[in-house]
């Protein structure tokens, strides 16, 4: 007798999550590169190439060695959360205001799973980083797609998102510097954001896990710009991951009121419970140590944005409006044949480089590549070449 399949018995939730499009040119790449030897540059991912900072990974093998390996509480170590409080201004209480996640991506998992009710609205400016899009589908929320203006580089424009906020709202996402434009907030947009949120009830939940890697003004801390009475309305989402190249060990936190953080710590019990202790460990030493090796990292970020700005200005149809942080060029590629998704196809496929298609970040990215300088210098030096002959043989140039 047969069972039936398998696959009918997917949840219509799970079903209707397709797979994320960068991890699907990243997955199809490691396919190539297995199955046909190929030599790819990797400008995909929004992965550092620099190896942890030595004093972070001594501390997370000194933790280990000594024993302290156990569940931790679920809100995370507490010197962990005294330390990510002392980052903050104005500073939260570690005890009830801080919850440390598995990277940024938990942090925004449990704050949509505690903030959306089945029906509600997030609004989300794009191009945007993907994941909290699906994250709030798997809360039952309706993602409130809200394209920022290509031709001025997407900048964010606060008066359309403000626009989109109305009583249905229950979040709203602020990404700066965002990924994958590198545009930040100023002041005023996110002040004028805040204000609308908390008019309706909802709140914003502010992604600043970019800020430290900035080429211009450091955008303002959202947390620095509320009073009291918005603050109650602010979740501050931040991470290792970029700013320490500490993407694999997935410590993150959010900051934010009691209330939220204290349902997101139940919530948590029955997800994963706790982040890793070793990686929390690591964690504290990352904040509270030696700023010199960070640095460093971000000036060589500087460099390779310089080296990209520079070198995209010499191919001739396409543009980049330069990013004001993070590692991301989003390159204007409407110029060549096809939609964003065959342009990354081709340059995969025949010039070996592994780019990330406009349209992974929402709509608003067709005719858009995103670039990941997260890559070393040579490696993004040989993707430049590679975009360069691209652009010059469709172009009829080469
Ligand atoms: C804008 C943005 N926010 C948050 C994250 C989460 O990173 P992690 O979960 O590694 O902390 C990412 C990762 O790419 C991102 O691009």
């Amino acid at each position: 007798m047969s069972h039936g399949s398998s696959g009918d018995r997917i949840s219509a939730r799970a079903a209707a999550i397709g797979p994320q499009r960068i991890r699907a040119m990243f997955d199809r790449a490691a396919r190539l590169e297995s199955e046909d030897d190929r030599d790819l540059v990797h400008l995909e991912l929004g992965e550092p190439d620099f190896d942890t900072p030595a004093h972070v990974v001594r501390a997370a093998d000194e933790a280990a060695r000594a024993g302290r390996t156990n569940y931790t509480a679920n809100a995370g170590l507490f010197e962990l959360r005294e330390a990510i409080a002392d980052s903050r201004e104005p500073r939260p209480d570690p005890a009830s205001e801080v919850i440390v996640t598995n990277g940024g991506v938990e942090a925004f998992h449990l704050a949509l799973e505690t903030v959306c009710d089945p029906g509600d609205e997030v609004v989300v400016s794009t191009p945007a980083w993907p994941n909290p899009i699906s994250q709030a589908r798997m809360a039952g929320a309706e993602p409130i797609e809200v394209p920022m203006p290509a031709a001025e580089g997407f900048s964010p424009d606060p008066d359309r998102i403000v626009a989109a906020i109305g009583p249905e709202t229950a979040a709203v996402i602020l990404t700066s510097p965002a990924n994958p434009t590198g545009r930040t907030f100023g002041a005023e947009g996110i002040r004028r954001v805040l204000g609308a949120a908390a008019d309706h009830s909802a709140f914003v939940i502010a992604d600043e896990v970019y800020r430290g890697l900035t080429y211009t003004d450091v955008p303002p801390p959202a947390a620095a710009i509320a009073d009291d009475d918005l603050r109650k309305w602010l979740l501050t989402v931040d991470s290792c991951s970029k700013r320490y190249a500490m993407t694999g060990w997935r410590v993150g936190w959010l900051v934010g009121s009691g209330d939220v953080v204290g349902a997101m710590t139940r919530l948590r019990e029955h997800t994963t419970s706790s982040t890793n202790a070793p990686a929390q460990y690591a964690a504290i030493a990352a904040l509270t140590g030696p700023e010199e090796p960070i640095e460093e990292m971000a000036r060589a970020f500087a460099r390779r944005r310089d080296l990209v700005c520079d070198r995209v200005d010499e191919i001739p149809g396409v543009s980049l409006a330069p990013p004001e942080g993070a590692f991301y060029a989003f390159l204007d590629v409407s110029d060549l044949e096809g939609e964003s998704q065959a342009v990354a196809d081709r340059l995969l496929e025949e010039y070996g480089v592994v780019t990330a298609p406009g349209t992974a970040f929402g709509a608003g990215g067709e005719g858009h590549l995103r670039l990941s300088f997260a890559a070393g210098i040579d490696r993004l030096e040989e993707g430049l070449d590679r975009l360069e002959r691209t652009v010059r043989d469709e172009r009829g140039a080469g």
